[in-house]
């Protein structure tokens, strides 16, 4: 039996998502943009990687955020969102906002890795045939590359939105003071960087201490945060164990070992302030990225339909009055100012 050809909700901008504009730029983007690290590659089912792509959409997630490697294996999160685009997607293109991102292990050999004008160049080849585009909205530099000159990193970001094959450029996981840098650099070269990507989430806010937060926000540049659920401890996910195929069961990135008593107890606690709030802690986790200066969109990563429109509600969350920041701070061992 051959499936319905997809046609996207009619209400998906009507349906409660928001927009923030990204820095000083002409771009908006949803408070909510899906992330295709894990469970988008060839080891989950096509068929479940396209109906969270196609909720996706229905409702207004429009902001798309690739790299060359994700997956599992490396590129074939990128041959999945291009098979779900060619099939459903590819009349909408205009309303899609793709990245996707090179710096990281990808192929062997000297230039499958890191910040040279070859790897990049060469890397969004590959990632646009794999993903059926003739462009992507933004292309990252990854990592930050300490033995190649970042003149040669960000002159190639530069050439690449030049040439059409991006139409913006961004850096991820730069240290502040090369971020520094590249702001000056690009913005002197009239192709202004549009977006940081970094970590933040109510346990890690090294982007906010080392300054990347405030440093951006002052040069008009947007903030894109990820792993803002802390790969799923920030959730109900393992408040009662491990769960059979959780992502610390498969120990992908998240470890069993990182769940610790205490880090169990302080997520005992989030989950508490969570429930006082009418909330899961998923969404409340989310909220309170939302909340943080600067932020434009999270990158939410999700393994199911269920799990994408929990932290969707995040959107219409309350804001955090002081008393429940207080409460976070506490609950994770953040000592009163
Ligand atoms: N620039 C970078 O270097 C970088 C690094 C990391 C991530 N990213 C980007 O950020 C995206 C998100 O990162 P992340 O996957 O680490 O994000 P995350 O939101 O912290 O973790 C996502 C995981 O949490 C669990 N989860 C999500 N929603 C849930 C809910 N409502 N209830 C219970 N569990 C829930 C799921 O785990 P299960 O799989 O166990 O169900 C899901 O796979 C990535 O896809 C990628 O696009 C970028």
């Amino acid at each position: 039996m051959t499936e319905p050809i997809y046609s996207p909700a009619e209400n998906r901008y009507e349906n409660g998502m928001k927009y923030r504009r990204c820095g000083k730029s002409g771009i908006l983007l949803p408070e909510i943009s899906l992330g295709l690290w894990q469970n988008f590659g060839d080891t989950t089912p096509y068929s479940r990687s396209k109906a969270i792509l196609h909720h996706a959409f229905d409702r207004g997630i429009v902001s798309y955020d690739l790299a060359n490697n994700y997956g599992p294996a490396c590129g074939t999160a990128e041959q999945t969102f291009g098979k779900v685009f060619k099939e459903s997607f590819r009349n909408y293109r205009d309303e899609l906002f793709i990245s996707t991102k090179a710096g990281y292990d990808m192929w062997p050999g000297p230039y499958g890795n890191w910040g040279s004008r070859k790897h990049l160049f060469a890397s969004l080849e590959q990632s646009l045939k794999r993903m059926n585009l003739d462009y992507v909205d933004v292309f990252y530099s990854h990592r930050y590359d300490p033995e190649t000159p970042m003149e040669e990193t960000l002159q190639a970001l530069i050439d690449i939105v030049r040439s059409g094959k991006a139409l913006y450029a961004a850096i991820s996981r730069w240290p502040r003071e090369k971020m520094e840098f590249a702001i000056e650099y690009m913005a002197s070269r009239d192709v202004p960087l549009l977006l940081y990507q970094g970590k933040l989430n109510i346990f890690d806010r090294n982007v906010e201490s080392e300054g990347i937060t405030e440093l951006v926000q002052g040069n008009g540049i947007g903030f894109i945060a990820f792993s803002t659920l802390a790969e799923g401890l920030l959730s109900n996910r393992y408040l009662n164990g491990i769960p059979a195929g959780s992502r610390a069961d498969r120990g992908s990135h998240l470890k069993a070992s990182q769940i610790t008593p205490e880090i169990l107890d302080k997520i005992k606690r989030l989950n508490h302030i969570a429930s006082l709030r009418g909330e899961t802690l998923a969404r409340m986790a989310t909220a309170w990225v939302l909340s943080r200066p600067g932020v434009t969109s999270v990158i939410a990563g999700c393994s199911s339909i269920a799990q994408l429109d929990d932290t969707l509600e995040a959107v219409s969350a309350a804001p955090f009055t002081p008393e429940e920041e207080y409460a976070v701070n506490s609950a994770i061992g953040i000592a009163a100012e």
